[in-house]
């Protein structure tokens, strides 16, 4: 069975939101044969990421980064991951106050440096969260590991 890991550092009401409509899609129904883990980035390791078919990424903007949490992942995972996890399919939902720009950017240059391949264009949320988009993404990701 596909298995897609879902990261993601959640701190408030609006990111559970986003975080409960990305696992909405991702366990649809109508999707098969795909087995969906979450893990909250502070307890998420190299395990789970080599083990992880895709993996969906889910951050606040914090100071025009990632959060820190997320960072935490990544420092954790990077080395470890190197070199096996080249070409792994990910997407990204970044959730913002009004600016997400520099989260995104943080996010995909790590993701450049582990040579991850992104599946879709990054959700970008800024203010009201955008439940059906989230659900669609979640959807998306875990409909392309399909069989
Ligand atoms: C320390 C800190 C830094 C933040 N920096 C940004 C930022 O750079 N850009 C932005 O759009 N929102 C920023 N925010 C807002 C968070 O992204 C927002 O709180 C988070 O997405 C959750 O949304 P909510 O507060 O509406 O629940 C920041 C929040 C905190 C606590």
């Amino acid at each position: 069975m596909a298995r897609l890991l879902i990261v993601h550092h959640t701190p408030s009401p609006a990111m559970q939101e986003l975080l409960e409509a990305v696992i909405a899609g991702a366990t649809d129904e109508e999707i098969t044969g795909v087995e969906v883990v979450t893990r909250a980035a502070l307890s998420c390791g190299a395990a789970d990421v080599l083990a992880a078919d895709a993996v969906l990424l889910g951050t606040p903007a914090n100071i025009g980064y990632m959060s820190g949490a997320l960072k935490h992942f990544f420092d954790t995972i990077y080395y470890p991951c190197l070199n096996d996890t080249v070409g792994r399919p990910y997407a990204l939902y970044v959730h913002g106050n009004n600016d997400v720009t520099g989260a995104v950017r943080s996010v995909e240059t790590i993701t450049t440096g582990l040579r991850w391949k992104a599946v879709r264009p990054p959700l970008e949320v800024t203010g009201p969260v955008s439940r059906d988009e989230a659900w669609e993404l979640g959807a998306s990701v875990a409909a392309e590991l399909m069989v």
